[in-house]
Order: C-alpha cells, then structure tokens, then sequence
C-alpha cells in the first residue's frame, strides 16, 4: 500500500462520515410535515382552525383568541424552537395565556417536530425571519 492511497481512503472515508453527520442533523431538525398534518387536525384544528386562521370550533369562547398561525408576517417572528416548546410546554412557559395547553403528555417530541414542520410548510408557509 503506498501511502498516496491510504491518503486517498482518508479523505473518502471522511467525507462519508461528514455526510453521514449532516444527514442525521438535518433528519433530526426537519420533522415530517405529512405526519404532523395528522396531529394537527386531531388536537389543533379545534381552536386554531383547519387552515390556522384560528377559527376552529372552540374558538368562540377563548380569551384570548387562538393565534392565527396562517399569518405568515406572525409565525415569521417565531422560531422553531419557541413554536416547539409553546406545543410541549403550553401557553405560559413562553409568557402567553394557558388556554394555549401543553402537548407533552400527548406529542412526543418527534411529532411535534413533525407538527412544527406542518405549520412551516402548509399553514404560514413562513420560516423563522430574524430581526
Ligand atoms: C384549547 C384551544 C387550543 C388548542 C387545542 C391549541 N391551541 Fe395553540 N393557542 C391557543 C390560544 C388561546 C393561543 C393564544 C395564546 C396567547 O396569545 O396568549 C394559542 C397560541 C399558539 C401559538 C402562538 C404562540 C406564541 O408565542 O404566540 C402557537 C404556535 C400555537 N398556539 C400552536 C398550537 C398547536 C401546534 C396546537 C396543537 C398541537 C395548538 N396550538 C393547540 C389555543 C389552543
């Protein structure tokens, strides 16, 4: 073996593992938009409202009203992260109203990303705009 090749089984042999990497990162952070459409019909539909404008069946009642996540000028403002943390830990762990209720009990953390996708992707069709 001389030592030209086993520079050139370094560097293939890096690249896949550099590719590997990013793929499991981005398979991590990008949830399944398909999935979380389900969940989101389920248990957010009712006071957000199909399309999200947040007139779903409960509405009426809620003070404050839903957000309406279908605002894309809204939802830009957001971040991931806090979109995930309001679905798991409910209204109050980000300073809003605890009508919006935690879904942690419910949603594993893998479908709320899928959740978060969904929004993403069919509701605000919006990303995460810094300021
Ligand atoms: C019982 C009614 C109800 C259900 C069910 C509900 N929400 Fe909410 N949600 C609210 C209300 C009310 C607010 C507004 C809270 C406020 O502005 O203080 C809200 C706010 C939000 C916000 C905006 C948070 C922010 O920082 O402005 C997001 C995002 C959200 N809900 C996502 C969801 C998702 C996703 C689901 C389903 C997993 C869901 N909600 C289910 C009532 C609900």
């Amino acid at each position: 073996m001389n030592s030209n090749y086993v520079r050139k089984s370094i560097k293939v042999v890096s690249l896949l593992l550099l590719v590997m990497m990013l793929g499991g990162i981005n398979s991590f952070a990008a949830g399944d938009s398909a999935k979380g459409k389900e969940s989101y019909n389920q248990i957010c539909a009712m006071c957000h409202g199909e399309t999200g404008k947040g007139d779903g069946v409960a509405a009426a009642s809620l003070d404050p009203k839903p957000r309406d996540l279908s605002s894309g000028e809204y939802v830009s403002t957001l971040t991931d992260e806090h979109i995930f943390k309001v679905i798991k830990e409910g209204g109050e762990s980000v300073g809003k109203s605890n009508l919006m209720p935690a879904w942690g009990a419910v949603l594993s953390d893998d479908k709320i990303w899928d959740v978060v996708a969904y929004l993403r992707t069919d509701i605000c069709k919006c990303q995460h705009k810094a300021k």
